[in-house]
C-alpha cells in the first residue's frame, strides 16, 4: 500500500541516519525483506546473518529475527549496537534449553563434545566447545566424529536425529524442538504428493523424521532456494516457515511453489507453518526501535567472551 511504501522510505531514511543496516531472516515478512533489499542489508539464513553483520562496516546491526540471531551479531561485534524491532521475539528451541538444566545435562557427561544449534541462547552456547546451524551441522558432526569424539547434541531432537542418521556419530540427544517445524507431517505430505505427483519435496531438517524421508532435499533456508533453483522439476512442495516463499519465488519465478501441510490446519494449529515470533517483526515496530531504541540487545562481557569460542569455531570452520 501507499502507507507501506511511505514508512519503508522513512525507516530506509532512519537506517542511513543511524549508520544502520538492516539483516533480516527469511522468515520475516514479505515488507521487511523487500526493505532489507532495497537499504543494501541482506536476507539470510542464520549463518549468513551472522557472518554479514560481522562484516559489515556499519555501526549498528538491526537484526530482524528472533532474539539468539541478535544476541549471535552482538557477541561477534560487540563494539556495535545491535537493535532488534522487538526483543519478545524468542524461539522454542531456545526456550526449551534453560541453561541451569542444560549445564547439568553437560555436568553428567563430561566425556562428550558439547555441539549447540544457534538457535540458543547465550548461555547455553557458552556452555558449548562448538555451535552450529542448520547449514553447517552435518560437516562439523561429521568431522568430530571422524576425530572418534562422542557428541552430545541440543535443542533440536529432530535436526539432531537426521545428522545422527547422516553421519553414524554418536550423539545424546537434548528434547527440544522447534513448534513450526513439528506440526509437518508425513501423510498430509503423501497425500499432496498424489495431487503433484511430478513435484519435488524440500525440507528443513527441523521437521520430523517421518517428513525428512521423504524429502528430495534436506536443508537450511538458503541450501532449500539454492535447491529449488537446481532442481528440473516444476512443482516444489516446501516444508519450513512459509516465509521462505518470498525469495524463492524470486529465485525461481517460473515454478510452482506448494506449502506442505500441518497437522492442525484450522482450529487446533498453533503455528500453520508461520513462526509466531518471527512475526513480531513489523514495520511498525521496526520504525519505533529506530526512533526511539529499546530494542538494544546487550550481553554481558564474561558471558559474550565465553559464547565467542564455540561461535569462532563455527566461522573459522566454514570459511
Ligand atoms: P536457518 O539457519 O536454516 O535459517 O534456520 C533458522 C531457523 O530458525 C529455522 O527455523
Ligand atoms: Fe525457532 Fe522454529 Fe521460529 Fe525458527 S521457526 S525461530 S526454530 S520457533
Amino acid at each position: 500500500s501507499a502507507r507501506a511504501r511511505a514508512q519503508a522510505e522513512t525507516i530506509q531514511r532512519l537506517l542511513r541516519e543511524r549508520d544502520a543496516v538492516l539483516v533480516a531472516h527469511y522468515y520475516t515478512d514479505d515488507a521487511i525483506q523487500q526493505l532489507a533489499e532495497e537499504s543494501g542489508g541482506c536476507v539470510a539464513d542464520s549463518l549468513e546473518m551472522a557472518r554479514f553483520g560481522a562484516r559489515h562496516p556499519a555501526t549498528t546491526l538491526v537484526v530482524a529475527g528472533v532474539r539468539f540471531m541478535g544476541e549471535t551479531a552482538k557477541i561477534l561485534s560487540p563494539e556495535k549496537r545491535v537493535v532488534m524491532p522487538t526483543l519478545e521475539a524468542t524461539c522454542s528451541l531456545d526456550e526449551g534449553c534453560p541453561p541451569a538444566a542444560f549445564a547439568a545435562f553437560c555436568d553428567a557427561h563430561p566425556d562428550r563434545t558439547v555441539v549447540v544449534y544457534a538457535n540458543t541462547s547465550a548461555a547455553v552456547k557458552a556452555r558449548a566447545d562448538w555451535v552450529v546451524t542448520s547449514s553447517i551441522a552435518v560437516e562439523v558432526i561429521e568431522h568430530l566424529h571422524a576425530r572418534g569424539e562422542k557428541i552430545l547434541w541440543a535443542p533440536d531432537k529432530h535436526l539432531g536425529r537426521y545428522i545422527r542418521e547422516r553421519t553414524g556419530a554418536d550423539m545424546l540427544l537434548w528434547d527440544g524442538a522447534c513448534i513450526v517445524h513439528e506440526e509437518f507431517k508425513a501423510q498430509g505430505v503423501l497425500d499432496l504428493k498424489k495431487v503433484y505427483p511430478q513435484a519435488a519435496l524440500l525440507v528443513h531438517p527441523e521437521s520430523p523424521s517421518a517428513v525428512i524421508e521423504l524429502a528430495d532435499v534436506v536443508g537450511s533456508t538458503s541450501q532449500l532456494i539454492q535447491a529449488a533453483r537446481e532442481l528440473e522439476q516444476p512443482q516444489l512442495i516446501v516444508a519450513t516457515d512459509r516465509g521462505i516463499f518470498y525469495k524463492m519465488q524470486q529465485a525461481v519465478p517460473e515454478k510452482t511453489l506448494i506449502e506442505a501441510p500441518t497437522a492442525g490446519e484450522g482450529a487446533t494449529c498453533r503455528s500453520c507453518a508461520h513462526c509466531p515470533w518471527m512475526a513480531m517483526n513489523d514495520l511498525d515496530r521496526l520504525e519505533h526501535a529506530l526512533r526511539e531504541g529499546g530494542g538494544d540487545i546487550e550481553v554481558e562481557a564474561g558471558l559474550r567472551e565465553r559464547a565467542l569460542a564455540p561461535l569462532e569455531r563455527m566461522l573459522a570452520f566454514g570459511r
